[in-house]
């Protein structure tokens, strides 16, 4: 069985990759964010998943205004990095996991989630730097990768309820597949950011960590928080934080964190960084203990381990 072992919450922010691009990772601007990501990528070096389900959003790069998906699930056995205006960023073509992608459009489709099935796709920041700053600068990425876009750009985004929703499928989907595989899954974009107009660069840095602790220990609640209710607080782009509820819902009902940064600012981004691992699986229901009981041994039991 494939299991979802972990969740991984990170803003993607371009001027990120730009800044490992070009080297300039050590300016002093810089220094505060990669390091905070350092332990990150130990924990994801030694946790080592055969595949990545990555939530993002696409920027306008891989759809045009022509036709955007609510959610899109990558389905190609190799995606091509996107030209955002200065050229490709220099990393490594993602490689697909088409076998796998297919049997969880089947298993999303059959649970009455309707996705968009992409067979070509270009990626842009927002699956490329939530790579790079788990992975750093490999040669090759050493993870399998399926993209599921979701638009957060032209109204009407979807729901965290939708998108909470969905991630419950995806868990379902991923358990239903028949190789041992360890799967992460990453949501991205966020946190408080607002790129454009009179409220450019507005940052609340109260509503980010209430939605980082709600997601470790009450996403029902953050579920419900309405899609305006993003936008009017935590700026324009913290819409982008709806994906981060498909991570949470795929991990089941328990999450465990095992490490949290936020920095500001990158560019006008509130960068928000937190690992959650799955807990037992996260098979269990809300409310039981997280310690597996000591299993119950009977009267006649008891008294065949007292003869033997
Ligand atoms: C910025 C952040 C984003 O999430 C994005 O997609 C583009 C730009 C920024 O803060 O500059
Ligand atoms: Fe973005």
């Amino acid at each position: 069985m494939a299991k979802i072992v972990a969740g991984i919450g990170t803003s993607h922010t371009p001027a990120i990759g730009a800044a490992v691009d070009n080297g300039r990772t050590a300016e002093p601007y810089w220094v505060p964010l990669f390091a905070g990501y350092e332990p990150s990528k130990r924990w994801m070096a030694e946790t080592a998943p055969d595949v990545a389900i990555v939530v993002y959003n696409d920027h306008v790069n891989a759809f045009d205004f022509k036709i955007i998906p609510t959610f899109g699930l990558g389905c190609a056995a190799e995606f091509p990095i996107a030209d955002e205006g200065w050229g490709p960023r220099p990393v490594p073509p993602v490689v697909g996991y088409p076998e796998l992608a297919a049997h969880m459009v089947q298993s999303l489709v059959l649970d009455e989630f309707d996705m968009t099935i992409v067979n070509e796709m270009q990626l842009d920041h927002g699956l490329t730097v939530p790579l790079t700053l788990l992975y750093g600068q490999p040669a090759a990425w050493p993870v399998r990768v399926i993209p599921l876009s979701v638009n957060v750009v032209q109204y009407p985004a979807p729901t965290g309820h939708r998108c909470y929703a969905l991630g419950k499928a995806i868990k379902k989907a991923v358990e239903s597949w028949h190789e041992d595989l360890k799967v992460v899954i990453f949501g991205t974009g966020g946190m408080s950011h607002q790129i454009q107009g009179p409220r450019a660069g507005l940052i609340n840095t109260k509503f980010d960590t209430a939605f980082l602790d709600g997601l470790v220990n009450d996403p029902e609640r953050l579920a419900s928080i309405p899609p305006l209710t993003y936008l009017r607080d935590a700026g324009a782009e913290a819409i982008e934080l709806v994906m981060w509820l498909i991570m949470r819902g795929a991990l089941g009902p328990r999450a465990r964190e095992v490490r949290r940064f936020y920095h500001v600012p990158a560019s006008s981004t509130a960068v928000g960084h937190i690992v959650l691992e799955a807990v037992d699986g996260g098979m269990r229901t809300p409310g039981a203990k997280a310690k597996p009981r000591a299993p119950r041994v009977t009267t006649k039991a008891k008294t065949r381990l007292q003869r033997s």
